[in-house]
């Protein structure tokens, strides 16, 4: 069996931080399955569907990208996928001790699914998905930011 790693998230939307963490981890692993939590808590901008959509279009050109979506506990989803990793990148410091737990809760539930973190590029350090969203809310360009298929999307939600 080939390596197979689970990069989670919300995605909501997909940034070129996000895209640099999932063509980095593409070159290691055989196949990165990229995969959106349902979060039922967070009031999200993009649907499900429209996060799926949106990292499908800009990860298409990765032949062993795939793009899906899961729901409850990551590790469930982890092993379902019979996958041996989770990718995750590291932004700052601040993400250090809720990712430290994360991958120690999830390495509680199954040791034999490792975690592997990648530091972001130092371009993306501060960028999350909720500083595009305010961005575009304000009209700000954010297309240094995410790809232009997001940048559009943002475009058409501030019309609705
Ligand atoms: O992009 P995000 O919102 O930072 O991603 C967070 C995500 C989806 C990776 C994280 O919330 C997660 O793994 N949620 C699934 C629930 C889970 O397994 N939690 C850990 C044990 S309590």
């Amino acid at each position: 069996m080939g390596s197979i790693a689970v990069c989670p998230g919300s995605f909501d939307p997909v940034t070129l931080g996000h895209l640099d963490i999932i063509t980095r981890g593409s070159k290691i692993f055989d196949k990165v399955i990229v995969s959106v939590l349902n979060n039922r808590s967070k009031n999200p901008l993009f649907s499900v569907e429209e996060r799926i959509e949106l990292l499908k279009e800009t990860t298409n050109h990765l032949p062993n990208v795939e793009v899906d979506h899961f729901d409850g506990l990551l590790i469930d989803y982890v092993k379902k996928k019979q996958a041996n990793a989770i990718i995750k990148g590291l932004r700052a410091v601040s993400d250090f001790e809720y990712e430290l737990q994360m991958a120690s809760i999830n390495r509680k539930l199954d040791e034999e699914v490792e975690t592997f973190f990648m530091m972001t590029n130092n371009h993306y350090s501060y960028l999350s998905s909720s500083i595009v969203k305010e961005l575009a809310k304000y009209e700000a360009s954010v297309n240094d930011l995410v790809p232009p298929a997001v940048e559009k999307a943002l475009r058409n939600k501030n019309r609705m």
